[in-house]
């Protein structure tokens, strides 16, 4: 038997752009680390917490908005594109988290709400202030209908009329969102130039690229259409007349050639929600030169626990994207939290540890956000509904829910804030905190770790090709990650609350041996690369020894019956 050494095979691939295997770390500022006990997050408090993220392993922030706001929909009604709001800091608080985060290597990533201001913004009131003034096309107005009625049927996506009524100048404008979030008309080309300065200020001021807010929504079908029914067909937020509209391909071509101008490989990262997996493989552009990592909402949108569907968004996101990256994640400030949403009430940590698992181990980018990585809950609806609405909290919103102090301790207020935390703090936060669960060696943030240093350090799992297995068990998921010198990595979970055993096949040319056990949880599993047995939520990860011979055929059934029982090996 011929067992070549690892690296012999080929030369290492050619380096790749940092953002094509980055693990990016999404910030709700409000909620992560307060310094001046006014119970709001702060910019400060992320330069403060910048240690713990390097520790934690990730390579980038991004920070969602941190603009003067009213605050309708916190900060993504964006009054000043170009100040830090004073709840959050400075300009100077902004420069200073950016030279401290180089320091560590890490990048930042700031959120660019494209699609609408706010109706504080002053373009916008320049904008409604009567029909000939030079800002009126840079928001979307039209006249009602004879009847009175708005120019369209459509519904906003956050409820109600897309279409307010402005008295003064009889027109109506445009709003997807809330009506505090008027639209920008992206055909007004002093529109796009104003933006397009918004760009290049954060670039200048030492942005590794942006999070662009709601791309799909730039523009809109010219011919404004009334809808049959706007309650049936596509959901709201994918309306053929309201998103994906071929002219968004410009304006997202144009910004990546600012973004390509900077030294220093700078990216987009798209809020990029399509109904299809082509319509995904479009938001990278025909020459891949439009955003370089659209989340896939395909993949962020599932919500509980099936092998098959897992199966399928990952073999699409992974053989369907014309080798793009794809981009991962299960929570977001939108999204529930996963310990909360695939949790079983018995099993949560092994299936919070498994989700991350599945994130982490895949080809392309991966979206952490805040306190997923110490197991952080949703606060309940009856918290929410108890938290106070008033000056911190406008408007009630069931996606506060995901939005709750980042547990650093077990104090009150977690260690978030000294004084009054804006929502209250998440239940479980005497137990699941990162000062406790640093030192647990069972933790959910230590595995997190284990993960991330797993994914640094093993090259199959951070440029390795994807290779698609067949699981003969329906609640199990196979794949192997395989570079060209003949590294490569079998990842394998069970999706069940129950051991099983499955058959793995589909193994491209000879069947690999398992070398030994990176990583697993709750319990090493058993068996060989074709068949092995898992503990309920079982995830393991594996090298593997590529058998390579000239009788490739007879050497692989040598190398497959080998049978192996795993052990974990510990990497505290
Ligand atoms: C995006 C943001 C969301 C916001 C919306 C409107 O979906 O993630 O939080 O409400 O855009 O800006
Ligand atoms: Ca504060």
């Amino acid at each position: 038997m011929l067992i070549l050494p690892w690296a012999a095979v080929s030369a290492a691939p050619a380096p790749t752009p940092w953002w094509t295997h980055a693990v990016i770390y999404e910030i709700y500022p409000r909620s992560f680390q307060d310094t001046n006990g006014d119970g709001v997050g702060d910019l400060n408090g992320v330069t403060r917490r910048l240690d713990y993220l390097q520790h934690l392993g990730v390579d980038a922030i991004w920070l969602t908005p941190f603009y003067p706001s009213p605050n309708a929909d916190f900060g993504y009604d964006v009054a000043d594109y170009t100040k830090v709001a004073p709840e959050y800091g400075t300009m100077a608080d902004w420069d200073r988290l950016v030279r401290e985060a180089r320091k560590r290597g890490l990048r930042i990533l700031v959120d660019l709400v494209l699609n609408h201001s706010s109706d504080q913004h002053p373009w916008f009131k320049e904008s409604r202030s009567s029909i000939d003034n030079a800002k009126r096309d840079w928001y979307v107005w039209r006249s009602g209908r004879t009847d009175g009625e708005p120019p369209t049927n459509w519904e906003s996506i956050f409820g109600g009329s897309t279409w307010t009524y402005d008295t003064a100048t009889r027109q109506w404008y445009y709003h997807i969102f809330l009506p505090q979030q008027p639209d920008f008309n992206w055909a007004s080309p002093g529109l796009r130039e104003a933006m397009f300065g918004v760009v290049r200020f954060w670039l200048n001021h030492g942005a590794s690229g942006f999070r662009l807010d709601a791309t799909p929504y730039l523009f809109e079908d010219p011919a404004w259409p009334q809808d049959p029914d706007p309650k049936a067909g596509a959901p709201t937020w994918l309306k053929p007349y309201n998103s994906g509209r071929a002219e968004t391909h410009q304006v997202l071509h144009d910004l990546r050639s600012i973004l390509d101008g900077y030294p220093g490989e700078r990216a987009l990262l798209g809020e990029s929600a399509t109904a299809t997996i082509e319509e995904l493989a479009a938001t990278y552009g025909p020459r891949h030169d439009e955003i370089n990592l659209p989340m896939d909402f395909l993949f962020g949108n599932l919500t509980h626990l099936d092998a098959g569907m897992f199966k399928h968004q990952v073999d699409d996101a992974e053989l369907r994207l014309n080798g793009d990256p794809p981009v991962f994640f299960f929570s977001s400030h939108d999204h529930p939290r996963q310990w909360s949403s695939f949790g079983d009430g018995a099993h949560n940590d092994d299936i919070a540890k498994l989700t991350a698992a599945l994130i982490l181990t895949q080809r392309g980018t991966a979206l952490l956000y805040y306190g997923e990585e110490i197991g952080m809950r949703d606060l309940s609806a009856a918290q929410i509904a108890a938290a106070p609405l008033g000056v911190h909290r406008p408007r009630a919103d069931y996606r506060d829910r995901a939005r709750s102090p980042m547990q650093w301790t077990a104090a009150k207020g977690a260690g978030f804030t000294a004084g009054t935390p804006w929502l209250p703090v998440a239940d479980g936060a005497g137990q699941y905190n990162v000062q406790g669960e640093r030192d647990d060696p069972n933790s959910i943030y230590r595995w997190y770790r284990h993960l991330l240093q797993l994914r640094h350090d093993t090259p199959a799992l951070r440029d390795g090709a994807y290779v698609p297995l067949e699981a003969e068990n329906p609640q199990v998921f196979a794949f192997a990650r395989t570079r060209a010198d003949g590294a490569g990595v079998l990842v394998v979970f069970n999706m069940s609350e129950a051991t099983q055993t499955t058959q793995i096949r589909g193994w491209p040319g000879a069947t690999p041996t398992l070398d030994r056990v990176l990583l697993a949880n709750p319990a090493p599993a058993k068996g060989t690369s074709s068949e092995m047995t898992l503990p309920p939520f079982g995830v393991s990860i594996s090298s593997l020894r590529r058998c390579l011979g000239p009788d490739d055929q007879a050497v692989s059934a040598r190398c497959t019956n080998r049978s192996t029982t795993l052990s974990m090996i510990s990497r505290q």
